[in-house]
């Protein structure tokens, strides 16, 4: 069996997350979140006071910063699971709130910031062994990837989801911003410019909306074992 790259692509909250580290758990591969570096320049963005009045991105000054953002992970040895960290600061939960998913999108538009992230998600991918999730992970990260899935789910499955994880996390929102901000970013991902979501045209199409957890991840460790032989 050869070690290889498995990209997950698909829209917000359809499950990549989810499966992505269940299979590199159970393919001893290390997991990068790529949604998380995003997310993290967005934090960054936002306390730097880089969003005009809180609701406009500058773009140029976004640009000007960036040698300043140092985005790295670490494992944490007390919960298992590897950790988003900012300038040396651990971002990892303030990155999934609601406010960040609300710019995290306009921030991926900028060209420069994309560059940036891909440069790094091809450096930890360099020596395979790696299961990372995105939205361009198959189409420009890893265009070589030896396995991508498309992963979806219904949409209102997908907002549900969202919604019960934001709960459960303690965070105080609403059903209709989880939906409006999925549609909001789903939207936006998929007509942007530079690099937009898309389906690779070699993904294999994983919808797991009526699919157990445990289901979803036999499937794919099959898919995986198949494109390792
Ligand atoms: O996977 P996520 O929902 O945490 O990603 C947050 C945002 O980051 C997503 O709405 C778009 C952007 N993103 C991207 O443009 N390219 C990626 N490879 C991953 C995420």
């Amino acid at each position: 069996m050869k070690d290889i790259i498995i990209a997950l692509d698909g829209h917000s909250a359809c499950g990549k997350s989810t499966l992505a580290k269940a299979m590199a758990k159970a393919l001893k591969y290390v997991y990068i979140d790529s949604g998380a570096m995003y997310r993290a320049v967005t934090f960054y963005a936002m306390e730097e006071g880089l969003i005009k009045e809180g609701k406009t991105v500058d773009r140029q000054l976004i640009i000007d910063h960036l040698s300043s953002i140092n985005i790295s992970f670490n494992y944490n040895s007390k919960t298992g699971k590897s950790e988003t960290f900012l300038n040396g600061k651990n971002v990892e939960e303030i990155i999934r709130t609601i406010e960040v998913s609300k710019f995290v999108s306009e921030i991926s538009k900028i060209k420069e910031v994309r560059e940036k992230l891909v440069e790094f998600q091809q450096r930890l991918g360099k020596n395979k062994a790696i299961v990372m999730d995105g939205r361009d992970i198959g189409t420009a990260v890893f265009p070589q990837a030896k396995l991508k899935l498309w992963i979806t789910a219904n949409d209102d499955i997908r907002v549900a989801r969202r919604y019960k994880e934001l709960l459960e996390k303690g965070y105080e929102v609403s059903l209709k911003d989880v939906q409006d901000n999925v549609e909001q970013r789903d939207f936006e991902d998929s007509h942007r410019k530079e690099s937009p979501l898309v389906k690779a045209e070699d993904a294999i199409v994983l919808d797991n909306s009526h699919l157990s957890k445990d289901e979803t991840l036999k499937r794919a460790i099959d898919l995986a074992i198949n494109a390792m032989k």
